[in-house]
């Protein structure tokens, strides 16, 4: 209608194309055609965290890169190898969060919700970064959904967030998952079990692989998360964790099964199970998914009594787990359960010629104050090409708009279902359009 600019040379054009861009490895777009299922993961969780007593928390996807160092570990991988972490023009030390809970912690102290009395409970959705290497299931940006309930050391706690785990499970409709659970005890139980473990491996390593080797002196309980199958003959004979425990960390951990069975929680003691974050304590568990392959965990998480304490707030007993939002959604794949999609009522107002199109604007104005959704076309077409376009977009109904409706006040109403249509007086278009 009024003009293309003047089209670029093809020198140019070649040139632009070859430098188009794109995402970076392990990051991907989330479309508008698959929008649905992300919100289907948020509205349950908006839906069930609630229901469990939980409040939405969004925290910062930038932090000082000290807050993981120091609550997930120096000798972990993800410290170690994975962060994406910058220094600023400040000259400090940033970082893209790799997980949410040491900020909900950060975030808990700030803004004293310690002075509050009671549990502080949070659950939170958004993306998560890691610079791992991507396969099916891993990506280096990846989105994570979870709780953190901070201000209980009961057993109670470690149960009621395992069973809103399933719950939120449940919700989706999976089936096809496990629950695996152990005890990692106290910091005590922890350094008693890594000197046994470091003992027995020692005599062991020869068939060890090389990462292994270098971890028996950094961190010991990371040989037990070793995929290589040399490793894992080896470690099936290691010492269990539960021998290390102590009498209070015992008895925690058979409360706590004690009361998911009370529930029917089916579940299974894994006893190399010990996490790759440094900050649990006690219970830890992991929730695989029987259709996914290497990176099977759907949702992992555990007690971490010690964190809140690290990071400078008085003692205070915390418990919480994170979903990956991409696995959930293989997983629901997998099992082939439907997420529908839902579709507001849509017009679509097709304008024949400069000056209806400028009536058009107006009407597709009014009708989106009435509450409806309404497009047009910027671009002058066809009467064919306007309803391809109506019916590709799903629209109830297409009004069209030509010179002689303009000068007859009258205008033509599609019904795109029926495929039928009628000239009306332009005064009745609400109740056409039933608004
Ligand atoms: P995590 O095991 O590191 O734990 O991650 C939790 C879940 O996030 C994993 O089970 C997996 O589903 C997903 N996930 C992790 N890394 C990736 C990746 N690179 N690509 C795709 N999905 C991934 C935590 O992050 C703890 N903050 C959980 C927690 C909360 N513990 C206590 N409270």
């Amino acid at each position: 209608m009024y003009g293309k600019p003047h089209p670029p040379v093809v020198g140019f054009l070649f040139l632009w194309t070859t430098m188009r861009q794109t995402t970076l490895k392990g990051v991907e777009d989330i479309l508008p055609a698959d929008i649905h299922r992300w919100q289907f993961l948020e509205q349950q969780a908006d839906e069930v965290f609630s229901r469990c007593g939980y409040q939405q928390i969004r925290i910062p996807i930038i932090e000082p890169a000290q807050l993981f160092v120091r609550s997930i570990g120096e000798q972990t991988d993800i410290v170690e190898k994975e962060m994406y972490s910058f220094t600023d023009r400040g000259e400090r030390q940033i970082c893209l969060r790799p997980e949410a809970t040491a900020s909900v912690v950060r975030a808990y102290l700030q803004h004293q919700f310690d002075g509050q009395g009671g549990c502080a409970q949070f659950y939170y959705y958004g993306p998560m970064f890691r610079g791992e290497r991507p396969q099916a299931g891993r990506q280096r940006q990846f989105h994570q959904v979870g709780v953190e309930a901070i201000g209980s050391y009961s057993p109670l706690l470690d149960a009621d967030v395992v069973m809103t785990a399933l719950r939120y499970i449940e919700c989706l409709g999976l089936r096809r998952y496990r629950l695996q659970l152990n005890s990692v005890g106290c910091p005590e139980d922890k350094t008693n079990y890594a000197q046994q473990l470091r003992d027995f491996l020692s005599g062991q390593r020869s068939g060890l692989c090389e990462s292994c080797v270098s971890r028996l002196e950094r961190n010991v309980l990371r040989v037990l998360d070793c995929k290589n199958s040399a490793c894992r003959q080896i470690i099936a004979s290691a010492p269990h964790i539960e021998h290390a425990h102590c009498a209070q960390c015992r008895e925690h951990f058979a409360a706590v099964q004690e009361m998911l069975r009370s529930q029917k929680a089916e579940f299974e003691i894994n006893p190399y199970l010990v996490r790759g974050l440094d900050y649990y304590t006690r219970t830890v568990f992991e929730i695989p998914h029987g259709q996914l392959g290497a990176q099977n965990a759907i949702c992992a998480g555990g007690r971490y009594d010690n964190l809140v304490a690290e990071l400078g707030g008085s003692p205070a007993g915390a418990v919480g787990f994170a979903f990956g939002m991409e696995r959930l959604l293989i997983a629901l794949e997998s099992e082939s359960t439907a997420i529908s999609e839902k579709t507001r009522p849509l017009v679509y107002v097709a304008g024949l010629g400069v000056v209806a199109m400028r009536a058009v604007f107006s009407i597709v104005q009014e009708i989106r104050a009435q509450g409806v959704a309404a497009v047009f076309s910027y671009e002058e077409r066809s009467l064919k090409s306007h309803l391809k376009r109506a019916d590709k977009l799903k629209a109830n109904h297409a009004v069209i708009i030509g010179e002689e409706e303009l000068a007859s006040g009258t205008i033509l109403v599609r019904d795109m279902r029926r495929s039928i249509q009628q000239s009306i007086p332009s005064s009745l278009l609400r109740s056409a359009l039933e608004i």
